[in-house]
Formats: C-alpha cells, structure tokens, sequence
C-alpha cells in the first residue's frame, strides 16, 4: 500500500518535473531575494537546431530593449535555455525574450517583495483545502531545477520552524488546528553563497462536508426569571451546518418590542469539526409587555428546522439578596459597631458613675460578712502645724463629714476613734486590719515616721496579704512618688484621687464618686437632713 502510494508519489513527481522546469506561464511572479529562473520551453517535437544562436534580451521602459550577456549583472547568469538569477531583485521586474533562430518567447516578470513580519510573499501561495480529520500532505520537494543543489530544506508553520522536522514533510489527520502558513525553506549554496528559496501553503482546514440535521441545545420551552427593568440575552445555540440560518422569530404578534434586538449570528467551531451557530436575543430595559410573549428562536437547513422558546418570568423579590438590601445590611451592621464602640466609650467614660449606679441599683453591701468594723483607715500627717493645717482639717472634718454624714461609711481616724495609751503601732496595725480601706491623705510632710509605719503596715496588707484596698489622696500635688516606697508606685493610677482644695468639691463631683467608687460598697441610706453644703476649707 505504502510502496504503491510512493511509487505513484514519485511518478507524479518526474512527470511534473519535466513540465515545470521550463517556463512556459506569460506572467510569471518572483520573490525578491531568492533564486530565481526562466528557462525556454523547447518543443520536443522540433530538434533542437546546434547551430542556432541563443540570444536573451530585456525590455524595461527605463532601458528599452537590451541584450543579455553574462557581463550584464553579476547576479545574471545564462546557460542555453535558461536564465538564472542569484537572487532575483525587484529591479529585474519586465519584459524577457528568449530568441533562437526564428523562434522567440516572451515572459513578463514581476518581483515582488515579502511583507515584513512574514517569510513569504503573500501573493505567492500554493491554497491547499483539507477537510477536518481527512489526512493532510504538506511536502516539500523543491522541484527538479534546483533539485541536486538543495543542501538543507525546513518547514515553518506560520513562520515558526516546526520542530523535530528533519524530514520536512507534514503528514496527518487535519484538525482546525492545522489551518495555517506552510512554508518550505530550501537551502541553495552557490558560488560560496548560501540562499534560500520559498514555498509556502496557505493551508485552509474546513469542516465536515457532509450534512447534519441542526439541533437547539437546551429544552424545548426554557422559562427565564427576570428582574423588570433589568436587560436579559436569550441565548439560542444550535449544533448546525456551515450555512445554516438561526434566527429569532420576533415580529408584532411575537413579542417585537423597541427594546428587543436580535444580534449576529457566532459561529464556533470545536477542535473535532462540529460546528456551533448561535445567536442572542437582547431584551433591554424589561417591561411587563415583554412577559406576555413566547420568544421563538429556529435553525434552519435544507435537511430540516428546529425551534425552542424562551419565555420571561418575573423573579420573586428576594430570591437572592439584591444590591440595595445588602447595601442596607452593611449600614445597619456598621451603625451597630459604632454605636457598640460608641457604648464601650462611654462605659470606660462613666464606669464609676455605672458602676455606683449598679451598685445603688442592686443593693450591694460587701461589708456585711468580712467582719471589719471600719471602711476606712484615714492615715494622715498628726502634727498640726501652720504648714500642714488644711490637709489636717481635710482629714479629720471634711473626709468623715462626707463619707460618714452624707454616705454612711464609718472611718477610723486615729485622733479622734484611738484611745490614748496603749502601744501604738499594735494599734495602728490591728485598726488597719479592721478596716476595708487605707485612705492615705498624701502631701509633701506626709512622710514622718509615725505615719510611715501606717503606710507600710497597709502596703503590707494591700499587697502581700490583698486584706485591704488603698485609696491615696493627693492633698498637695505630689510632684514625684519616688520617695515613698517603691511598692505604692505598683498602685493602680486609678486608685490615686486629686483634691482640689481650691475648688471644694460638691457631693455630685468626680471627686466623691471616684472615692466612693473605691469604697467598699455599703448599703446605707444617707442622712436626708445633711446639708448639701461642703464645710468650707478655712482660707489660711
Ligand atoms: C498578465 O497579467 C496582466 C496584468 O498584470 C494581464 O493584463 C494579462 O492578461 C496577463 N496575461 C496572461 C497571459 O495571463
Ligand atoms: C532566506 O534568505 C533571505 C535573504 O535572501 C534571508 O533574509 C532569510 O532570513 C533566509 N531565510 C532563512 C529561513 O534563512
Ligand atoms: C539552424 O540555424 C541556422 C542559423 O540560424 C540556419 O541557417 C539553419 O537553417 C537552421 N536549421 C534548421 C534545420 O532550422
Ligand atoms: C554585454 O552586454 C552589455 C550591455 O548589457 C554590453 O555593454 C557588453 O558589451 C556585452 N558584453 C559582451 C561580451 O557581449
Ligand atoms: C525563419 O527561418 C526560415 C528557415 O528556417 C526562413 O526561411 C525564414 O525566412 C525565417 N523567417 C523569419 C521571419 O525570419
Ligand atoms: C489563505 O486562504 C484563506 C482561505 O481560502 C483565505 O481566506 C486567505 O485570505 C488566504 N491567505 C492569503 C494571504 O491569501
Ligand atoms: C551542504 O553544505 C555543507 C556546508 O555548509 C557542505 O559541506 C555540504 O557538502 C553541502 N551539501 C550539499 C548536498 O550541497
Ligand atoms: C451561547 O451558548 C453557546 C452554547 O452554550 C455558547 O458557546 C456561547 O458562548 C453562548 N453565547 C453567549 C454570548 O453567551
Ligand atoms: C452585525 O453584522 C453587520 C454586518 O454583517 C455589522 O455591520 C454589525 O456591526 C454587526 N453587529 C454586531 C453587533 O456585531
């Protein structure tokens, strides 16, 4: 079979070959840059004359008619029959005579140049139709002319050398794939030179011949859930022939509204050689009128018609989350976290005012089981001096007249609450561990030594054993802790409170319900009687 199909491969070739060395076509196009030949046709009927004179003239509107010699161009050479050209440029372009005895020929030669991203001359292409999955020949046998001086032939596709393409011939089942620029590049050395010559295919792979009923895909009846105002494409897809018509049958009765279009056919075709038509039916700006139709979508063909319909249900709102609720949901999500933040703020803002609130409300009372007899333990300077009057008067008159008179807590003020006698420092220690807090009334004197053991009894207590809470109260601005001991520094700022004894504070101040704040928490109603009005520092 193979044998067979070589022999008659190789018959067809020599018969070709002798017809096609010479050049027998009146117009004949070359391209610029390769080797190139005319060569007279001898009718092997006549014998050839040995005595005749060969002679090859140009004729250009330039130069008129001159004779050929070898001399004429370095490019030029002539051998009998044949003009040869290395290479042929676009100057040769014209008119050539062969003249021989009697006998002349005439040929028109055009030059014409390749384009600048190809490698071959548009204009000089072999059309080679295949049909898909039908075997396809790309081969490239130079013809006999050049034959013995090919040194080396490629095959590009595309202008792109094809790989593992020693042998430069193609052969296969074509696919759409396959569709392309062939060219066969033939490797000519010549006098020292190296040239080559072209010839390309321009290879077109086309579909399935034979027949096909057309198909729609899809069902018979698709319904297609739309939004009114929204735009919808009715996709109608058919497996088809070539020439097969889709169309959208859309006229008065059938839904033809302004807002209606039908659009261009696509056609696509699959690597296997089926092809798809398919065409889109616009439907802009929906209206309640655009519901009411059957949208009719047909192929047709000689071997037959096939129709599917599409008709337009309006979507239930909601069927999924539409921009604007998701929109809203993003605002309202948002507002909620400001306002949680705006909440968290405030909270940390008022947390004493919440927090005595919450205390109030609830009727807490942490005093009642710990067995403590005093809140507080008001450590203070004793001394009375002229330097030091206000923060005495402060500790001794206006710390209990509030928190005793007006909240109800109980202090222990070792001035007036300690009998005289008695060692003094046990006692210091056993009144600070019955009380709940140690008050420090801190001031620049603060730190004599009688007070110093109070202060260290209750840091002991408050940091070691965690018995009581200290709450310290800056009398005098106290610029730097750094020299009282090192432990009150590890107090939390919180627990320290400013007083301003410029200002004297109302009952409703920050600076009570900070104390209070770190009180313990006690039920006890205050004393309704009470005045509103602090006592009033002395102005010394
Ligand atoms: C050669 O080409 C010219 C146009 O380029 C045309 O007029 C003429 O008929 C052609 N001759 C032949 C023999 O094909
Ligand atoms: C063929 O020769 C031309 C010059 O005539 C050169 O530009 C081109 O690159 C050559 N082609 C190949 C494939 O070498
Ligand atoms: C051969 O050519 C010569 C010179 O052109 C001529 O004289 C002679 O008659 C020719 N012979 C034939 C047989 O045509
Ligand atoms: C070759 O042709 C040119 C003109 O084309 C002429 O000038 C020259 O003399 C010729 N040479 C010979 C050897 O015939
Ligand atoms: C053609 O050649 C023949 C001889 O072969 C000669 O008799 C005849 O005159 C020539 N004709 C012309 C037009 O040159
Ligand atoms: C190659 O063939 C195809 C199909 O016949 C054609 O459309 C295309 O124009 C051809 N290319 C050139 C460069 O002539
Ligand atoms: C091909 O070219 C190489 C050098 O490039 C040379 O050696 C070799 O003989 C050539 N072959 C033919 C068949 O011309
Ligand atoms: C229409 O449907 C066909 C087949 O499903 C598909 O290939 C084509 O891309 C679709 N066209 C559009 C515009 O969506
Ligand atoms: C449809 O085809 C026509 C001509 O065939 C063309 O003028 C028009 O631009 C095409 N429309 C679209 C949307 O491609």
């Amino acid at each position: 079979m193979h044998r067979i199909e070589l022999l008659l491969t190789l018959l067809a070739l020599t018969f070709t070959s002798t017809s096609e060395t010479c050049t027998s076509r009146f117009n004949i196009t070359a391209v610029r840059g390769e080797p190139f030949y005319l060569r007279y046709c001898s009718s092997a009927s006549e014998p050839k004359n040995e005595t005749a004179i060969i002679k090859w003239y140009k004729s250009s509107r330039s130069q008129g008619r001159i004779e050929l010699n070898s001399s004429s161009s370095p490019r030029i050479s002539l051998h009998d029959y044949v003009l040869e050209f290395w290479p042929v440029e676009l100057e040769d372009s014209g008119s050539y005579f062969f003249q021989m005895g009697n006998d002349t020929h005439e040929w028109k030669l055009n030059v014409i140049g390749k384009s600048k991203h190809n490698c071959f001359a548009e204009k000089q292409l072999i059309s080679k139709t295949v049909e898909v999955q039908k075997s396809l020949h790309v081969n490239c046998k130079q013809n006999t002319y050049y034959q013995k001086l090919v040194n080396r032939t490629s095959l590009y596709k595309n202008c792109e050398k094809m790989e593992n393409n020693k042998n430069p011939f193609l052969q296969k089942n074509a696919e759409f794939k396959d569709q392309g620029y062939y060219t066969c590049v033939f490797f000519i050395h010549h006098n020292g030179k190296l040239f080559n010559v072209t010839k390309t295919f321009n290879v077109t792979i086309v579909g399935d011949r034979s027949k096909i009923i057309p198909v729609l895909l899809g069902p018979k009846l698709n319904y297609v859930k739309v939004e009114l105002g929204k735009d919808v494409e009715l996709n109608c897809s058919a497996l088809a022939n070539e020439k097969d018509a889709v169309y959208w049958n859309v006229w008065e009765e059938n839904g033809k509204e302004p807002n209606v279009r039908e659009e261009n056919i696509t056609r696509t075709r699959t690597p296997d050689g089926k092809l798809y038509a398919s065409r889109i039916l616009r439907i802009e700006n929906i209206n309640e009128k655009n519901l009411r139709f059957s949208y009719n979508c047909a192929v047709a063909s000689e071997g037959g018609i096939d129709t599917i319909n599409f008709v337009l249900l309006k979507k239930e709102e909601m069927v999924d989350i539409p921009g604007y609720v998701f929109t809203r949901g993003m605002i309202i999500a948002v507002l909620i976290s400001v306002v949680a933040v705006f909440l968290v703020i405030i909270g940390v803002i008022y947390r004493v005012d919440l927090a005595l609130f919450y205390r109030h409300f609830m009727g807490k009372d942490e005093t009642l089981t710990d067995g403590k007899i005093y809140d507080a333990f008001v450590s203070y300077l004793k001394e009375c001096g002229p330097e030091n009057g206000e923060e005495h008067t402060f500790a001794v008159e206006i710390l209990p007249g509030v928190l005793e008179k007006h909240f109800g807590y109980k202090l222990c003020i070792f001035e007036r609450d300690v009998v005289p006698g008695g060692a003094v420092v046990d006692e210091i220690h056993s009144l600070i561990e019955k009380s709940r807090r140690l008050i420090i009334v801190l001031s620049k004197s603060y730190m004599s030594n009688e007070v110093r053991y109070e202060l260290e009894s209750g840091l002991h207590e408050a940091l070691v054993e965690r018995k009581i809470k200290i709450i310290l109260i800056e009398f005098t601005p106290v610029s730097d802790f750094t020299f009282f001991p090192q432990s009150l520094q590890l107090l939390k700022s919180h627990r320290v409170l400013k007083w301003n004894a410029d200002k004297p504070p109302s009952y409703n101040s920050r600076f009570w319900k900070n104390l209070l704040y770190l009180m313990p928490a006690k039920m006890v109603k205050p004393c309704g009687a009470e005045s509103e009005v602090l006592p009033v520092l002395s102005q010394s």
